[in-house]
């Protein structure tokens, strides 16, 4: 039996370690956390983050093998032979990177708790998504200890996706393991590929150098991040020459050297990693003396921030140029479907250009109300949160759906049309909607990417 520890129960380290947990029933997993409330709610039914599939893979485990603690934490250090660090690596908010770099405060930290309460060797993984050369600095604060001990750091980036996690989890299209090429680096790696050889077919298990592993989860997401911007930026070409985007995105993606994924065109991507990442990317090219690279993908951002002002400027636009005073229902809060998560939602950007605007927002979200309203700071007052969607519908202007919740595709618009203002308009940030028949209903349509579908004649400048 080897004793694991993840330190961070967060939305990698909960569901990784019950994935772990499940599969290597012969392992003792503990997860901790500094957060109390959410340890607690790990040990219960409640748990604190929504991911389909996840209680049941949890409850498999859980007083078995896996454990959730608040407490204890230099025995739980002490004792474990690997530890695994998935604790949060923001964006810097202040000093030097500011807005670019990760912030470091929580890893240095752990590093530092890790130190103080070890008295044998260990294996310590990096889960959380790092700066190029952060095990550098782990390794420095660790082996200048004057107890004598070990400690081989290793890189594991995590590329699970929320929403879809337990799948990715269970069916990995890679994991990836970055060592040093020394004999203790390697013997290391080899010890975190058996762990997950467990359930991960060999072939799909990748070793490389520290580095290489630490730059290219940073890399994955900046190109996958890439081909939304792209898309999108395509979008709002669709928009003015009447191509509609969604054809195009078929077209190209049937070339199997492009491949159809992730070229669905949207009111922008959000989440607490891509721009996260790519900020990263851009600050360690500057840092490195490379500003054209820098610039090259900070256009990725850029791109992004201009889809979300793009889809509420023509909302203003097309509601005759003024939203003052008019409800609108904002259908989805969190920043894709299948998650209670609202980090970087473009429909809380969407919230906040409209809020700038007067309008009177009723943010309606089957799992995500919660989160959206912590996210949304002061302006939480100024906007009403409702989960009948219906409800939130009632007496508005105009819907946005901002999030691809398979429920809002699945209401009677019919009913929801007879109870809003009219002219009514949908305007669908993330094309879910049948266009045709929401606008036989009546609705005005305006999708991403396609031709508005209208009652009325638009006043044109083009
Ligand atoms: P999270 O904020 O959900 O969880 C991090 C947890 O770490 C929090 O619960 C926090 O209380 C805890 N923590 C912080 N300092 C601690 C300490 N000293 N001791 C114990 N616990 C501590 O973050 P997350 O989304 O799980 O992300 C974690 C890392 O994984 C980040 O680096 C992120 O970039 C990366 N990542 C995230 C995803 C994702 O989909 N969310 C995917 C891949 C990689
Ligand atoms: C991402 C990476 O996919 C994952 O590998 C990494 O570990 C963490 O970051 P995540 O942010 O959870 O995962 O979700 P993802 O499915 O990548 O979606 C990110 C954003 O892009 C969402 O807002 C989503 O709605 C949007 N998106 C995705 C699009 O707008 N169009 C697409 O075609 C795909």
């Amino acid at each position: 039996m080897t004793k694991i520890l993840c330190i961070g129960a967060g939305y990698v380290g909960g569901p990784t370690m019950a994935v772990i947990a499940l599969h290597c029933p012969q392992h003792l997993i503990t997860v901790f956390d500094i957060n109390e409330k959410k340890i607690a709610e790990w040990n219960s039914d409640n748990l604190p983050i929504y991911e389909p599939g996840l209680l049941e893979v949890v409850q498999q485990s859980r007083g078995r093998n896996l454990f959730f603690s608040a407490s204890d934490i230099a025995r739980h250090i002490d004792e474990a032979e690997i530890i695994f660090v998935s604790v949060n690596t923001p964006t810097k908010t202040f000093g030097q990177g500011a807005g670019r770099t990760a912030d470091l405060q929580y890893w240095e930290k752990t590093a530092r708790m890790i130190l103080e309460h070890s008295s044998t060797d260990k294996i310590i993984i990096e889960k959380s998504t790092l700066p190029v050369r952060t095990a550098q600095a782990m390794e420095n604060i660790l082996n200048t200890n004057a107890k004598g001990l070990h400690f081989e750091v290793l890189s594991n980036p995590e590329f699970l996706a929320e929403g879809s996690a337990i799948q990715n989890l269970e069916k990995p299209d890679r994991v990836l393991i970055g060592g040093h090429d020394t004999p203790k680096g390697q013997k290391a790696v080899q010890t975190i590929v058996d762990l997950y050889a467990n359930w991960v077919p060999r072939d799909r298990i990748i070793t490389t150098n520290l580095w290489s592993s630490e730059l290219s989860k940073l890399v994955a997401n900046a190109f996958l991040a890439q081909r939304i911007s792209s898309i999108n930026a395509i979008s709002a070409l669709c928009e003015k020459t009447g191509a509609d985007v969604e054809e195009v995105s078929y077209a190209i993606g049937r070339d199997s050297r492009i491949g159809p994924r992730f070229l669905k065109a949207s009111v922008g991507f959000g989440g607490s990693c891509f721009k996260k990442d790519i900020l990263n990317l851009v600050y360690l090219c500057e840092s490195q003396g490379l500003p054209e690279v820098a610039a090259y993908w900070e256009q990725v951002i850029l791109m992004n921030e201009y889809q979300e002002a793009r889809f509420v400027a023509n909302m203003v636009s097309s509601m005759f140029n003024t939203l003052a005073g008019k409800r609108i229902a904002i259908f989805g809060a969190a920043f894709k479907a299948n998650t209670s998560d609202t980090r970087e939602s473009p429909a809380l950007a969407v919230c906040r250009g409209l809020l700038a605007e007067k309008a009177d927002l009723v943010l309606c979200d089957p799992h995500a109300l919660e989160n959206a309203r912590v996210d949304l700071g002061e302006d939480a007052s100024r906007v009403t949160f409702e989960k009948d969607p219906y409800v939130a519908a009632d007496g508005a202007h105009a819907i946005a759906v901002l999030t691809e919740w398979e429920a809002f595709a699945k209401l009677d618009y019919h009913r929801i049309f007879d109870a809003m203002v009219n002219p009514s308009f949908i305007f669908d940030g993330r094309n879910i909607l049948d266009r045709a028949k929401m606008h036989e209903i009546g609705f005005n349509v305006y999708s991403v990417g396609k031709q508005p579908l209208l009652h009325f004649k638009q006043n044109s400048t083009d």
